[in-house]
């Protein structure tokens, strides 16, 4: 049988789904009883949430709610984390009875579901947003359709947790990872050339220009050479309403590869 997450939606009603299509959670626990999740959740934000935040993404490079952790792929880790700690990081050894202990496991497992159940909407009226209104394959690319000044999204999905890709609809430019910063050059012969930056060291520079052709370049001949710190892309939170950035998201996040 597949595992399956189970969890209390708003307004109450309690939904489960299959965990085949899902984030793929390595785990050694099939089911988490709603009351457990439910209880979890006090236990979190009374233990954790000064730390980790109430979303789960406050400590750096670790994103309780994208469900794979580096040192708790299992439940049986995840105890191991929480009663001994992480020697020599700020994650200390915290000291929690048994029920405790069941809810915050079901919490931490099903963060991720209540973020979905939350701001995810249909995959389909998404997928009409991505190619029409948003225009997103203007830069995109997508199973082999769209342009290339942004990342390739065919397998975005599968890369990033949901919390990820919701900022970055949100907010490009603060989510932009420095290497996929754009850049602006002037070679020595005065061809100015704009592209994303795919690779830099201290003597070279490899961008993809806007042609999609992949070019290097000796930045000691460079006549001119900039870095861009804002994203191309627009921020969608005013130009799209919260039901069709839901979409989105749906959609965004089904794209597997
Ligand atoms: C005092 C701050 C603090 C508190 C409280 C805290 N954590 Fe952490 N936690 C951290 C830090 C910092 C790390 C990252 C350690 C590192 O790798 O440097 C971490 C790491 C983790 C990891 C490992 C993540 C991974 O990718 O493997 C898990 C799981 C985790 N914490 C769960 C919890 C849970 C559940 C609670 C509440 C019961 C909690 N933490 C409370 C600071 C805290
Ligand atoms: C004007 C060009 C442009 C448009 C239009 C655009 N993007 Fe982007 N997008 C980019 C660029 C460039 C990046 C790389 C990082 C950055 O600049 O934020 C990016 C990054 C992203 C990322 C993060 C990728 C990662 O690796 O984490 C996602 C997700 C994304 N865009 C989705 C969309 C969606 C969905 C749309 C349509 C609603 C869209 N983008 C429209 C240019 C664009």
């Amino acid at each position: 049988m597949q595992p399956r997450i189970c969890g209390p939606m708003v307004g109450g009603a309690v939904l489960c789904l299959s965990l085949g299509i899902g984030q793929g959670y390595a785990q050694d626990h099939a089911e988490y009883e709603p009351a457990d999740i439910e209880y979890g959740r006090s236990v979190y934000l009374e233990q954790c949430a000064a730390c980790h935040g109430e979303d789960g993404d406050a400590v750096a490079g670790v994103d309780l709610r994208g469900g794979r952790l580096r040192r708790a792929a299992l439940d049986r880790e995840l105890i191991q984390v929480i009663r001994n700690g992480i020697p020599g990081t700020g994650m200390l050894a915290i000291d929690l009875d048994t029920a405790e202990m069941t809810g915050i496991v079901a919490y931490v497992r099903n963060m991720t579901y209540e973020i979905d159940v939350a701001t995810l909407g249909d995959a389909g009226r998404g997928r009409a947003i991505f190619e029409g209104a948003g225009d997103c394959l203007s830069c995109h690319r997508l199973q082999g359709r769209g342009l290339r000044t942004g990342p390739d999204l065919t397998r975005i999905g599968a890369v990033r947790p949901l919390s990820a890709l919701r900022r970055s609809l949100l907010d490009p430019t603060g989510t932009m990872r420095p290497i996929d910063r754009p850049v602006e050059l002037v070679t020595a012969d005065g061809t100015r050339v704009t592209g994303r930056r795919l690779n830099e060291d201290t003597y070279t520079v490899q961008i993809l220009d806007d042609d999609a052709r992949l070019r290097s370049f000796d930045k000691a001949d460079l006549r001119e050479f900039h870095v861009i710190a804002q994203s191309p892309m627009p921020a969608y939170g005013d130009r799209l309403d919260p039901a069709a950035l839901a979409d989105l998201l749906a959609y965004l996040v089904s794209l597997k590869g």
